[in-house]
């Protein structure tokens, strides 16, 4: 369902607390969703900074997702690696209105169409 410029992509419900999903996107980068312990929400490009390993995979603790390959910290928040590692990792804006989770369009499509 699309509500202006951001794609409703279902409810919080979906995602414990402390886990992630994924959201294939058609001719695009596949987008990982994550949840936070304290209940924020984040969206990356699925993809780590490092040699792509899939960050949905990792643990997310606090603001931070470790990648599953070889544990690199990222930033939920700035999609940037932590520590002495460098590499950051589009982020995609998200916003959670009544209970649904909407990400930003054209962040989603928009390149796609470019
Ligand atoms: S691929 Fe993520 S740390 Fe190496």
């Amino acid at each position: 369902m699309m509500t202006g410029d951001w794609l409703d992509i279902g409810s919080v419900d979906q995602i414990t607390p402390g886990n992630a999903r994924t959201l294939p996107v058609l001719g695009g980068e596949e987008i990982a969703i994550f949840r936070t312990t304290s209940g924020d929400f984040h969206a990356l490009v699925n993809r780590c900074p490092h040699k792509q390993g899939p960050l949905s995979q990792g643990i997310v603790h606090g603001g931070v997702v470790t990648c599953p390959l070889h544990n690199w910290n990222i930033s939920l928040k700035t999609g940037e690696a932590l520590g002495e590692d460098k590499g950051c990792v589009p982020v995609i804006p998200l916003k959670v209105d009544a209970g649904r989770i909407f990400l930003l369009r054209e962040a989603v499509i928009g390149k796609r169409a470019a």
